[in-house]
C-alpha cells in the first residue's frame, strides 16, 4: 500500500528518494510522487510506476531534502493530480501522508469556507492546508503540526516539508514511520526494509508521536505533553538479498529461496537430543505451557493459512485446542479473551491493520498476544512485544511464498515444544525435529525434479474455475495453493477440504474441470482417494500431488510427487508445486506476477 521515504542531509536527495521508492514498490502501490526543496520545492508526479516517475525527472534536480511516496489509491481515482506529494495553495509546506482521514469531507468543506480550493480528490491534501495555516499562526512547524493533527480524525504517517523552515516534521498514527539517522543525514520510511541501504540505527514513532528533524537531530514531542528522547535501535542484519540477482521475478526468486529460508527460521531453535523446540521468544514457562487453556492464532490471507495449520499441529501434537481465526472478524465478533490463553499474531509484514487491530482487542481485554512475524520492528511485533520472528528474509512478491512455510515452521516448532511439556514422548518429538532439520533439504530435491508443473498449468490456464481439495493438515494447503492461483493469475479459486466437497463444490464439475488434490501419505490419504474417484465420476481432471513411491499415484491424470515427508510436516513441502503452478499460470497468461492487479503487500487499513 502507500509508501514514504523522505531524505534530509547533504546529498543531492532525488537519486536517494528514487531508490528509496523502489525498495517500496514491492508493497503495491499505483502513483508516485517526489518533492524537492533547493530554493524553492520542484514536485513530480506521475501514475504507473516509479520508472514511469523517473523518466520525467531532470538530469539533474538540485536539493538535499525531499519527501517521496508511493500512493494505493483510497480516496479518488488513480491520477497524477491524486498522486502525493501534495502542497498548500500559498506553496510553503509540502506534504506526503499514508492512512486514512476519516473527517476529510468536514475539513474539506471548512477549507472551502475559508477560501481554498483544493486541486486533488484525496483525503491527505486537507493535511497540507491546515498545517500551512497554522504555521501562519506562529511560525513553528513543530506547534502547527500537534494543532493540525489534533483536528484529524483516522489514520496517519505523515512527512512535512517547509519552504522557510529547514526541519522535517513527522507525525504518525497507526500507519508506521520509522527514522533512520545516518552521519550528518536523516532518512524517513514506512517500511524499515527501505532504510537498511543506508543505515542500521532507526527510531521507531509511537502512535502520537510527532518528530521534528534536521540532518542531525531529532526531537520527539509527543501528543501527550510528555517529551521524550529519541530510542535508537539497532537494526540486526537479515539474510537475504533484496535485488532479484539471476531470478526474472521476485516470487521464483523467493519460492527457490525456502530452503535457506528455513535454515534460517529453524537455526538454534531445535534440541535434537530432547527432541524438543527452543524458540526463545516465548515468555511463557514449561509450566505456565503445561497449563494452557487454549491457543487462538490470528491472521489474513496466506498468514490464516498457515494458521490453520498451527491449530492442527497444536491440537494434534499438543494436545491443546486451538482455533484458527481471520484477523478481520475477530473484533468485531467481540471475542471473550480468556487472559490465561495464548494468542498468536501471525503476519508477514507485522503491518497487517485487521491482524494488529486483533492484537489490540486481545490486549485490552486482558490477554497477551505472541507474534509470528517476519519484519523485524515492524507494528505487530513491537504491539506484542514477544513472540518469534520467523527469519524468512526480505519478502517483495505480494504472492507470500517463503514466509508461508517459515510460519508453518514456526508453529510447528511451538506445537512440539507444548508437546512435549505434556503429551509427546522424546522418541516422538525427536522424529518431528529431524523431519524438521530435513524439510530444506527435501525442498531442494523437490526443485530440482518438479515433475509436469507445465502440464498442469495447461490444464488450469483456460478454466473457468479450479477446485483445491485436501483433507486433515493438507485442506490448509489447498486454501493455500488457491489463494496463490487467483491472486497472481486472476483464475477463480475454491479451495474446500475434500470430504466437503460432495456438499456443495461437486456441482461445479463438468467433462475437463480441473481439480488439484493434495494428497501426501498420511492417516486421511484413503479418504481423499475417495473424493478422486467422485470427482473423476464427473468428468474431472485430476491433478494430484503425492508423495514419491506411493501408488495413489494412479489416480491422478497428472501426477506431481514430492519426497517422502514427515506427515506433519508435510504442507511445508506439498506446497511448493502450488506456488509454481500459480506462478506459471500468470506467466502463461502474461500477468504481473510480482504486482498483481489491485492487491498491496501490506494491507494497512482495516
Ligand atoms: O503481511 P501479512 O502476512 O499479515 O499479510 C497477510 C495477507 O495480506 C497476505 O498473506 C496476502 O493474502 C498475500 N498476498 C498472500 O499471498
Amino acid at each position: 500500500m502507500c509508501g514514504i521515504f523522505a531524505y534530509m542531509g547533504a546529498k543531492v536527495a532525488t537519486p536517494i528518494l528514487v531508490e528509496g521508492l523502489r525498495r517500496l514498490e514491492y508493497r503495491g502501490y499505483d502513483s508516485a510522487g517526489i518533492a524537492v526543496k533547493d530554493e524553492s520545492f520542484t514536485v513530480y508526479k506521475k501514475i504507473g510506476k516509479v520508472a514511469e516517475l523517473q523518466s520525467i525527472l531532470p538530469d539533474n534536480v538540485p536539493g538535499n531534502v525531499g519527501i517521496a511516496h508511493t500512493r494505493w489509491a483510497t480516496h479518488g481515482v488513480v491520477s497524477d493530480e491524486n498522486a502525493h506529494p501534495h502542497a498548500s495553495v500559498s506553496g510553503d509546506v509540502i506534504i506526503v501522508h499514508n492512512g486514512i482521514i476519516e473527517n476529510s469531507r468536514t475539513l474539506r468543506t471548512l477549507l472551502e469556507k475559508k477560501g481554498i480550493s483544493l486541486s486533488s480528490e484525496t483525503d491527505s491534501e486537507t493535511i497540507a492546508h491546515i498545517l500551512d495555516y497554522e504555521l501562519s499562526r506562529d511560525n513553528n512547524p513543530t506547534a502547527a503540526m500537534h494543532r493540525t493533527v489534533s483536528k484529524l480524525h483516522g489514520t496517519w504517517g505523515i512527512c512535512a516539508i517547509f519552504q522557510n523552515h529547514d526541519v522535517m516534521v513527522c507525525a504518525r498514527n497507526g500507519s508506521p514511520l520509522i527514522i533512520g539517522k545516518g552521519d550528518n543525514e536523516m532518512f524517513i520510511s514506512s517500511d524499515p526494509h527501505a532504510l537498511t541501504t543506508h543505515t542500521q540505527r532507526v527510531v521507531f514513532m509511537e502512535d502520537g508521536d510527532i518528530a521534528t528533524l534536521t540532518s542531525d537531530s531529532i526531537s520527539m514531542s509527543p501528543l501527550n505533553g510528555i517529551n521524550k528522547e529519541a530510542n535508537i535501535t539497532v537494526l540486526e542484519d537479515e539474510w537475504g538479498e533484496a535485488e532479484l540477482g539471476d531470478f526474472p521475478h521476485f516470487m521464483l526468486k523467493e519460492i527457490f529461496e525456502q530452503p535457506d529460508a528455513l535454515r534460517h527460521c529453524i537455526s538454534g531453535r531445535l534440541d535434537r537430543v530432547r527432541g524438543n523446540g527452543r524458540l526463545g521468544g516465548l515468555k511463557l514457562s514449561p509450566l505456565e505451557l503445561s497449563k494452557l487453556p487454549h491457543v487462538r492464532l490470528l491472521g489474513c490471507g496466506t498468514a490464516r493459512n498457515a494458521a490453520e495449520i498451527g491449530q492442527i499441529l497444536i491440537e494434534s501434537l499438543a494436545r491443546v485446542p486451538a482455533v484458527a481465526h481471520i484477523s478481520s472478524e475477530f473484533r468485531t465478533n467481540d471475542p471473550v479473551i480468556d487472559p490465561q490463553a495464548l494468542h498468536f499474531a501471525v503476519s508477514q509484514s507485522g503491518e497487517t491493520a485487521d491482524t494488529l487491530s486483533a492484537v489490540k482487542e486481545i490486549q485490552i481485554k486482558g490477554g497477551q498476544v505472541h507474534g509470528i512475524v517476519n519484519v523485524v520492528g515492524s507494528t505487530i511485533a513491537r504491539q506484542c512485544g514477544q513472540g518469534v520472528y520467523i527469519h524468512s528474509g526480505p519478502e517483495q512478491a505480494v504472492a507470500s511464498t517463503k514466509a508461508f512455510s517459515n510460519m508453518v515452521a514456526a508453529l510447528a516448532m511451538f506445537a512440539i515444544q507444548v508437546g512435549r511439556s505434556r503429551s509427546i514422548s522424546k522418541e516422538r518429538g525427536q522424529k518431528l525435529i529431524q523431519g524438521l532439520q530435513q524439510i530444506p533439504h527435501l525442498i531442494e530435491e523437490y526443485l530440482e525434479n518438479q515433475g509436469p508443473i507445465m502440464e498442469a498449468v495447461n490444464a488450469v490456464k483456460n478454466a473457468k474455475s479450479v477446485l483445491f481439495l485436501g483433507r486433515g493438515i493438507s485442506a490448509p494447503v489447498a486454501k493455500e495453493g488457491a489463494l496463490k492461483l487467483m491472486e497472481v493469475a486472476y483464475i477463480p479459486c475454491l479451495a474446500y477440504p475434500a470430504g466437503e466437497m460432495k456438499h456443495g463444490p461437486i456441482a461445479l464439475l463438468e467433462e475437463g474441470s480441473p481439480v488439484i488434490f493434495i494428497a501426501p501419505n498420511d492417516h486421511v490419504k484413503q479418504k481423499t482417494v475417495s473424493a478422486i474417484h467422485e470427482c473423476r465420476a464427473r468428468g474431472a481432471k485430476i491433478i494430484l500431488i503425492h508423495e514419491k513411491g506411493d501408488s495413489i499415484s494412479e489416480e491422478g491424470d497428472i501426477n506431481i510427487e514430492v519426497p517422502n515427508v514427515h506427515s506433519d510436516l508435510s504442507p511445508i513441502l506439498t506446497v511448493v508445486p502450488l506456488q509454481l503452478i500459480a506462478y506459471h499460470t500468470a506467466l502463461e497468461l502474461d500477468c504481473d506476477v510480482d504486482r498483481p492487479r489491485n492487491l498491496a503487500k501490506s494491507v494497512t487499513v482495516e
